[in-house]
């Protein structure tokens, strides 16, 4: 269950769409409901189901669609690596390597302090800044050469 502020954000979201179409706050009913609990389990997929009035599959399948949901738990900073075509040609594959390697762990994977998920993405839209990490879904770094991620890890400490 989300908190009455999750719930009162969520009202803010939907009153943006006509009456008829509040399921159109799915995704930020998503992200607040993220935003509180860490991950979506499939009790809070079934409560913003419940309140959307939505099918609970259609929004499990939007919560699946797009890699910045989370339906297992995650650690305290999300390191999430794009490996597409422009990034995957400016260095995203050794970015993740470098990442893997340094980390211990493997998309997917979270370290054993839980601190750090490491994550992979399609195309972030900001191919000119080649290759490039998202943290925590709302910080977008570019340039991510092994000493650029050192020091962003270094500042996540
Ligand atoms: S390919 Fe990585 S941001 Fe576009």
């Amino acid at each position: 269950m989300l908190s009455k502020q999750a719930f009162a954000k969520i009202d803010q979201e939907i009153a943006k769409y006509p009456s008829s179409a509040k399921r159109s706050a799915v995704m930020s009913a998503l992200r607040i409901a993220q935003t509180e609990k860490g991950w979506l389990d499939q009790d809070t997929i079934q409560c913003i189901a419940d309140y959307l009035q939505m099918p609970p599959i259609a929004v499990h399948e939007v919560a699946t669609f797009y890699h910045m949901y989370y339906l297992h738990p995650v650690g305290r900073y999300t390191l999430t690596i794009c490996t597409n075509l422009s990034c995957a040609l400016q260095g995203g594959v050794q970015a993740a390597d470098y990442l893997k390697k340094k980390l211990n762990i493997g998309f997917g994977e979270t370290t054993s302090d839980g601190k750090f998920t490491l994550l992979e993405s399609e195309c972030m839209g900001a191919c000119g800044d080649a290759p490039v990490m998202l943290i925590n879904n709302h910080q977008l770094c570019g340039l991510m050469t092994p000493e650029a991620i050192d020091k962003k890890l270094t500042e996540l400490e």
